[in-house]
């Protein structure tokens, strides 16, 4: 579980781990999103790594009315989240790691990474976590 749908106000960041030490955050867009879940389709969420060297970068440097989010603080790679997370400009030459969401009732569920985030193995099995996986590291990261 992410959250519940209300507990989303435009751009305040939700940061929560994926698995264990999985730094992601979930937002609230001002405008619908690709891939974009809720009411308006406007929360989606990404990994916080930089994909160009895995820098983290502050979940608070997401703006809601441009979806820019960024730039990252070791070489200015800046970041569309309403396009799927696709670089705007700097050094990335891939996309910000999208987590898949899903709401269930009222609650934002996350599936696991659209695709793999820095450091992560490039295998194609390891793009989509199962829903298992991230529900067996929610308990673990509960208790
Ligand atoms: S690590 Fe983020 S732009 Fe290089």
């Amino acid at each position: 579980m992410v959250a519940q749908l209300e507990e989303f106000e435009a751009g305040e960041p939700l940061v929560f781990e994926l698995t264990h030490g999985d730094l992601c955050f979930a937002v609230k867009l001002d405008e619908t999103a690709e891939h974009g879940v809720g009411p308006d389709e406007n929360i989606v969420a990404f990994s916080t790594l930089c994909p160009h060297m895995g820098c983290p970068i502050d979940p608070s440097a997401a703006d809601p009315s441009t979806g820019h989010f960024g730039p990252c603080g070791c070489h200015q790679s800046l970041f569309n989240l309403r396009k799927d997370g696709r670089m705007v400009r700097g050094r990335a030459c891939s996309n910000l790691a999208r987590i898949e969401l899903e709401v269930r009732g009222n609650t934002v569920v996350a599936l696991g990474k659209a695709r793999p985030a820095f450091g992560d193995p490039l295998q194609e099995e390891h793009a989509l976590t199962t829903v298992a996986a991230v529900e067996q590291a929610e308990s673990e990261v509960q208790s």
